[in-house]
Parts: structure tokens; sequence; C-alpha cells
């Protein structure tokens, strides 16, 4: 089974809805005057909470084929909960995806594998595709192996999940994210494998088939045809250099 590529742009808290609005129309001549075949992969990009709705405006307006995520909602669906967002208003602003379980929550905001279970079942209460994060520190690397946290937050972050759910799974190594210190295109695809196989234990062979697992951590134009080449890869979940119209632009017209 054959997996469209997914190019995902995680603009964490950058970009105000302005500049955001400067930056989708540049990202998208930029793949227009390159002649970009819009149907080779699919791009996402994950704007703050307060950029959601000019982008989806802009999106729809300009008929922009760019796929939009949150980085974050609420366990609970609506009440007495200060700065929380609600998966149903992520829902209504045509979010297709969110992130959860972002290494940075798990350290920033102390998200344990429990709550990112419960974010997980948020989002598809919502129609939401989740894009579960997981990945090891170096300490974490050191002590159990590459593989081992990535693994156990993955099976945690499945708990109660059906197998034809639409989720999509992304491996960033704590040490490669905003470090410059990429994971070779092994370490991604031992790590991918080991995950896929956990898909396959936990939701079938067909889930595990079909559902897309990313890597992410110091993704750049310059590396991402070597982790595309990986036969588990299927795409990128991109910090940095996706604040960058040219070079994020570079990234989606990766040549394997
Ligand atoms: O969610 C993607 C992000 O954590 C990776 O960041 O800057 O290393 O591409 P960066």
């Amino acid at each position: 089974m054959s997996r469209t590529p997914l190019i995902a742009g995680n603009w964490k808290m950058n970009l105000d809805h302005l500049q955001a609005v400067a930056f989708v129309q540049k990202l998208h001549w930029t793949l227009k005057d390159a002649g970009h075949d819009e149907g080779s992969v699919e791009v996402a990009v994950f704007p703050p909470f307060t950029d959601l709705r000019t982008v989806q405006t802009l999106l729809d307006a300009d008929k922009i084929p760019f796929a939009l995520g949150a980085q974050d909602l609420s366990t609970h669906d609506s009440g007495a909960y200060t700065g929380e967002v609600s998966g149903a208003f992520l829902s209504k602003l045509a979010c297709r995806y969110v992130i959860i379980g972002h290494s940075e929550r798990r350290e920033y905001h102390h998200e344990s594998d429990a709550i990112v279970a419960e974010k997980v079942q948020a989002a598809l209460r919502h129609g939401l595709v989740p894009v579960i994060c997981v990945g090891e520190t170096l300490e974490q690397r050191e002590q159990s192996g590459p593989t081992a946290v990535s693994v156990a937050q993955l099976q945690a972050a499945l708990a109660g999940v059906a197998a034809d759910a639409d989720i999509v799974v992304a491996y960033e190594p704590v040490w490669a994210i905003g470090t410059g210190q990429v994971a070779s295109p092994e370490q991604a695809q031992e790590v991918c494998t080991a995950l896929r196989q956990v898909l396959s234990e936990t939701l079938g062979a067909d889930a595990a088939a079909r559902t897309r697992v990313l890597y992410g951590g110091s993704v750049k134009s310059g590396n991402i045809a070597s982790f595309m080449r990986e036969p588990d890869v299927d795409g990128a979940l991109v910090g940095g250099a996706s604040l960058v119209a040219d070079e994020f632009a570079a990234i989606i017209r990766y040549q394997k």
C-alpha cells in the first residue's frame, strides 16, 4: 500500500496572523512558480491558535491546497477550562490535523502518556487526525537504546484507539529538535520501523500499512531526500525550516 508523503510545518510560537498571511501566500506562489506537482505530497501547516482562522480563510479563499493543523488541543470538549482550546472548535475552523504529545509540551507542560492518550481520544472524537509525537532524549537513548522510549510512548498513546482510526505518528528524537544535530536516515528508519510494528501489533496490519510515520528534528532541504528514501519514513514534521518559505518549499519539493 502506498502512503502519500506528508510534509508538515510546525510553526511553534512564531508568525502572528498578519505575518502568517504573507508567509502562506509566499509559500504557495514559490511552489506554483516552481511548477510543483500538488498531488505528489501532502503539505500541512500548523500555525499558532491565534492564526488559525486567518490562515483557514486564506487557504479557502485562494484555494491553496495546504492542510491546516493545530499544535495542541484540550482533553475537554467545552466548559470551565481557562486558556484551553477544544477540538470541537478546531474542527469548526477546518483543521484536519492536531499535533499531540510534542516533546516541548511533554517537557514544559508535564504532559504524561495518560494525558497524551486522552488528547488522542479528544482529537478522534472531533474528527481530527492526531499527529502523535514520540521520541527519546539523549540520556534515554544511552540508557535504554534507540527505540524503547518511542515504542512505549506510542503504545500508551494508542490506548483505546480503534483499528480504523486515521492517525499520523511523528518520531522526533528530542536531541535532534532545534539542535542541528539531525538523526541519520538509518537511525530514523530503525525507530520508524519499530513504531510501524507497534501499529501492527496494536491496530492491525491494515493500520500499519496505511498510517504515515514522519521524522522530525532538524530537517532541512539538504537532508530531507535522505529520509524520504527510507521505506518506513513517510514524511517530515519540520520546525525552524518551515518558517522560511524558500527553504520549506525546497523541503516539500524533495527529490528522492
Ligand atoms: O515539531 C517539529 C519540531 O519539533 C522540529 O523542530 O526546528 O528541529 O525542525 P526543528
